[in-house]
């Protein structure tokens, strides 16, 4: 797993200060103003950190980010890490000064006085969300993650609020895990055995097989897997914690844990980034261990669909036709457009068996969607204003980048196929619009549903806001707060 670091509260206790071994840091108002904690290291440094904060550079420094003095006098740590904060700062300026601590803590052990601030719980949750790297397969023997000693005046309560903060990070490292491990790790099996692991956190997880999707009718998923030795798995987890019999809202997830293309291959270049098409269902597992940690008081259920997309004499061919769960028959021109495949039908199971107050798709669905958006936005498709806003603003809230697409009757137009219901592709104008239309097909009326093209924002080459390089847990954070503000309580 990656490494996670260990938080511990306690009282501000002044005299640690001068012992205190790793890294300390500490607030500074905008002013440069002090707390107790900054008077006294400003006076064992005889004067250097009031030095500091008086200084050009700290004045030109923005909210949020965190100036140093290294190897202070006077001091046993290496270095004095000075946080320029507002009492009143938003919410995601204070998780970024959050991350700028993290960036510059690395390794070492960290001691945070923190005062009574009101936001340092999110500062907190700044620290946990970047304060994350991917070692399994290093052979190497690499120094621990240093421990995080958190000081301030009611230490109990702090804690008590950042329970929930930390249970939504740990579930975002979660994703980052699953997301980051390669394909020859993470098969098919793998990965519903790590999902079978939310149990102990209350969830109620249910694995299907290839007999039992088989009977239920899910060809269209069945086809896509047709070409591995692994078999396709669908999961289902559930999370009851609100009121007894209320329609859960559903979370959908593509669980493509290697994407070859199929006999529509893909080209050799790039093609190992696609150990990451399953981050649909890594998110989908991310957020509901963090509303699992969080004992949210909402009904929310998971499901995945798990394949592999490989070529092969079984696999299939372009022409082929499959018949999906709902009935609709399918014209498989291009064995590369594989993940609408997979949700079309896990979409149409969810919907006949939980009748969800609201469903949300997500999935690294087409290339489309990163020409148009980058890596900056996740697109965002939906039947139900309300509930797309709703989601808007949680994403907005988070931080987490997301932006709204069209849709409409003639790009829909574009999968009529000549001997079956529907094609699997269009042609490549709007390649990311015309998978939403198809995914619409197997949404019932009346039924609210976002579907989230994660392809830009689920794993990338440089860094992000909250995340290093790779897998980044995009979506979690978004879920839990759209969990938390429309269906709790
Ligand atoms: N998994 C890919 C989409 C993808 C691309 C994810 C880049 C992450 C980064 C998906 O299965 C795919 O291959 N889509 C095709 C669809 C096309 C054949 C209509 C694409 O986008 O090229
Ligand atoms: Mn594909
Ligand atoms: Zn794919």
């Amino acid at each position: 797993m990656g490494k996670q670091a260990e938080f511990r509260f306690s009282e501000l206790d002044l005299d640690a200060l001068a012992t205190a071994t790793g890294r300390v840091a500490i607030v500074a108002g905008l002013d440069g103003a002090l707390g107790k904690a900054g008077r006294r290291v400003s006076r064992l440094t005889k004067g250097a950190l009031k030095r500091l904060v008086e200084s050009e550079s700290f004045e030109k420094a923005s909210e949020g980010d965190v100036i140093t003095l290294g190897y202070p006098t006077g001091m046993e740590a290496e270095a004095v890490d000075v946080l320029k904060l507002t009492r009143t700062a938003k919410l995601d300026v204070a998780r970024k000064a959050g991350v700028a601590l993290a960036k510059a803590k690395g390794d070492a052990a960290l001691t945070l006085s923190l005062g009574n601030l009101p936001r340092a719980s999110e500062i907190i949750m700044g620290l946990a969300l970047r304060l994350y790297t991917f070692t399994p397969h290093k052979t190497e023997d690499e120094t621990a993650q240093g421990g995080i000693h958190i000081l301030c005046p009611k230490p109990g309560e702090l804690e008590a609020a950042c329970a929930s903060p930390l249970a939504v990070a740990r579930g975002v490292h979660f994703t980052r895990d699953l997301v980051n491990e390669p394909a020859n790790v993470l098969t098919t099996t793998e990965f519903a055995n790590r999902l079978e692991a939310l149990s102990a956190h209350g969830v109620n997880v249910k694995t299907l097989d290839e007999p039992e999707l088989a009977k239920l009718g899910m060809h269209s998923l069945l086809s896509v897997g047709h070409g591995s030795a692994s078999p396709s798995k669908v999961v289902v987890m559930e999370w009851m914690g609100g009121e007894k019999g209320a329609a859960p809202v559903a979370l959908v997830g593509k669980g493509v844990v290697f994407d070859t293309g199929g006999i529509s291959l893909k080209p050799a270049g790039g093609m190992e980034d696609m150990t990451m098409d399953m981050g649909g269902a890594g998110t989908v597992a991310g957020a509901m261990q963090a509303l699992a940690e969080r004992k949210a008081k909402a009904n929310v259920v998971g499901i995945v669909g798990l394949v592999e997309n490989m070529p092969s004499d079984r696999a299939t061919r372009p022409g082929d036709v499959v018949t999906s769960m709902k009935g609709d028959t399918i014209e498989v021109i291009n064995t590369d457009a594989e993940g609408r495949l997979v949700l079309c039908d896990i979409m149409w199971h969810v919907q006949e068996a939980y009748k969800p107050a609201a469903m949300v798709d997500l999935a690294t669905l087409t290339g489309a969607i990163v020409v148009a958006l980058g890596h900056e936005n996740t697109g965002v498709f939906s039947n139900d204003d309300m509930l797309c806003n709703s989601f808007l603003k949680a994403a907005a809230a988070e931080g987490e980048g997301a932006w709204r697409m069209p849709m409409g009757r003639g790009y829909a137009d574009m999968l009529k196929s000549r001997i079956a219901d529907v094609k699997n592709v269009g042609s490549r104008p709007g390649g990311a619009v015309t998978a939403a239309e198809f995914l619409k097909r197997f949404v019932k009326e009346g039924q609210p549903w976002i579907h989230l093209d994660i392809a830009g924002t689920a794993s990338v080459k440089a860094e992000t806001a909250y995340a290093p390089t790779g897998a980044t847990g995009w979506g979690v954070m978004a879920l839990n707060r759209l969990v938390a503000d429309n269906y709790e309580g």
